[in-house]
Parts: C-alpha cells; structure tokens; sequence
C-alpha cells in the first residue's frame, strides 16, 4: 500500500549555491551558511574548488553575449569558491529570498547580498532561480549526486 505523503516531503527540493571568490576571500564563508542553516536547509554537498571553463561556461549558459560575459567569468575564476547544494521544503525560493536582489546596492539590509555584497559584478553568492536551473546547475558540480 501506498505510504501517505506529506505536504513538506511533497515540496522537498534541492537547490545549487555558490559562495563566489569575493566570500571565499574576505572569510565569509561561515557567516554566509549560517544564514541557510537558520532557515532549516539541509546541506547535502559541499566542496572547495578554482571553477574550469568548462564549468563556468555550462552554469553560465544564458549570459553568454551580454556586455558583462567575460568580466563574470574572470570573476568567477578568480579564485577558489564553495559550490555547495542544500535541500528543504521550497529550497529555491527560499535560498533566493535569503540572497536578496541581483545588485547589492538594491539589496535589502538582512540578506545576504544586502548585508555582504559590494556591487553587482562582486555579488558574494549564487542560487538557483528555479528547480529547473537547480537540476541542470547542480550536475555541473556534483555529477555523481543521488
Ligand atoms: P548570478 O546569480 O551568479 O548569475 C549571473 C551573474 O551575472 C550574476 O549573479 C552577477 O554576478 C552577474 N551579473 C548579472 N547582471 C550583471 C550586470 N548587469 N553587470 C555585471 N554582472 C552582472
């Protein structure tokens, strides 16, 4: 027989973020995850590692053309990041309501771009904008992930 789903389970969802070379940098990895961990997400991946073509190019896919392409991947491979994946009920809205809006300066006091972030091209953070983002970013980073 069938086991009884709950709403939560119903809505658990995986999200991929990405502490940038900016948050590695300046020691704001762990200010950075306490966030998420006091929202009730759940780390499930975790690693350290200098971002390859390869990789910047696949999550970056949508960018590529726009006057900023080339100045997001210097960026992006400026130095070690922590890519990492957390889980919960409604995780990708969630982790995109904890970052706050695309340029700091419009970010609100609170988030993490808001409290961290310096300008729009040293944004600290990056998370899925949607599940299906997250199933196509998380792969990028983590191919072997159940
Ligand atoms: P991210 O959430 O990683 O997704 C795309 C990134 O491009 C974004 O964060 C910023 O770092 C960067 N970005 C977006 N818009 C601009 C812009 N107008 N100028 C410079 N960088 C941008």
């Amino acid at each position: 027989m069938d086991r009884e789903v709950s709403q939560s389970e119903e809505m658990t969802e995986r999200t991929f973020f990405m502490l940038k070379p900016d948050a590695v940098r300046r020691g704001l990895v762990e200010h950075i995850l306490q966030r998420l961990d006091d929202a009730s997400l759940r780390m499930v991946a975790k690693q350290q590692l200098v971002v390859n073509k390869a990789q910047s190019g696949a999550l970056y896919t949508e960018h590529e053309g726009k006057p900023f392409y080339d100045s997001l991947l210097t960026y992006i491979h400026s130095g070690p990041v922590l890519v990492t994946v957390w889980e919960g009920s409604g995780a990708v809205a969630l982790v995109r309501k904890l970052i706050g809006a695309t340029n700091p300066t419009d970010a609100a006091p609170g988030t993490i771009r808001g409290d961290f972030g310096l300008a729009i091209d040293e944004d600290v953070v990056h998370g899925s904008d949607s599940v299906q983002s997250a199933e196509r970013e998380i792969p990028i980073f983590f191919p072997g992930l159940d």
